[in-house]
């Protein structure tokens, strides 16, 4: 099949692998899930993983943090393998998850909710820094949880992640249930983030968001990456992508 042949070629990530994931299986209790997920991800790209409903794409980040019981393949993470090792491990050579449901503890101020994450590593972003990206959050440093809104949580959920040390981030679709003007400066915060050298995985449904940081797409279909193109291939790709994403 010459078209998928040039998918393929597309999806050829940069020289420096960062994350390199081949074969991944994983499974909920008896549950099989992942059925073969191949990805891998270079120094300094954004790349999405896109996906319908349960398709996978939550499993893999789990997977990839080690949060997901029993999973086998080969997962590489500069360039040691990580398939058995602890979550904890995991973070420690820093990797940090921002989950779908963000998280946030309510009966937590932002500050405190700010601080919770441990520093994992030598590199992370100080307070100011984070202000800096985030002018909102210094705004309500005092705020409780509850009182935030979505998007303030959303961002919140983000900045915590950066003071742990971690380079390589997990955004599992930061932009859900926002309104437009928050995902726009989603969008520029990640687009920030990659300029100052952060690795960025990220999962969405929305691929209109995806499109204005993604460097590279993976589909994810049944437990399975089906097709990968470059972001300057999404026009030519357009009719597969609505096809494999219902839309
Ligand atoms: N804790 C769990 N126990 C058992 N099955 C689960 C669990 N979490 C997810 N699943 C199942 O695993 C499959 C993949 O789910 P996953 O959350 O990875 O999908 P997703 O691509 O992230 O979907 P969404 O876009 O809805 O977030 C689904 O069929 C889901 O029902
Ligand atoms: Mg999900």
């Amino acid at each position: 099949m010459p078209e998928l042949k040039m998918a393929e070629a597309a999806a050829k990530p940069a020289d420096t692998q960062v994350l390199s994931v081949n074969d991944l299986q994983a499974w909920y209790g008896e549950s099989h899930i992942l059925h073969g997920i191949n990805f891998n991800v270079g120094a300094g790209e954004v790349v999405t993983l896109l996906g319908r409903n349960g398709a996978g794409k939550t499993t893999t980040l789990k997977s990839v943090m080690g949060i997901i019981g029993k999973r086998t393949g080969s997962i590489r993470f500069d360039g040691k393998e990580i398939t058995r090792a602890s979550s904890d491990k995991i973070a420690r050579m820093g990797i940090a998850f921002c989950p779908e449901e963000r998280g946030i503890f309510s009966s937590l101020d932002v500050r405190e909710n700010l601080l919770l994450p441990p520093i994992v590593r030598t590199g992370g972003l100080s307070l100011d820094q984070i202000f800096d990206l985030f002018p909102n959050l210094k705004e309500r440093l005092n705020s409780q949880g509850t009182k935030l809104s979505g998007g303030e949580q959303q961002m919140l959920a983000i900045a915590r992640i950066l003071r742990t040390g971690a380079r390589f981030l997990m955004l599992d679709e930061p932009t859900e249930g926002l309104a437009p003007v928050i995902i726009q400066q989603i969008g520029h915060t990640i687009a920030r983030l990659k300029k100052e050298g952060f690795t960025i995985l990220l999962v969405e449904q929305n691929f209109r968001f995806a499109s204005t940081v993604a460097d590279r797409y993976y589909i994810v279909e049944h437990g399975k990456v089906i097709d990968g193109f470059a972001n300057s291939e999404l026009s030519a790709n357009m009719d597969k992508l609505h096809t494999y994403l219902g839309v």
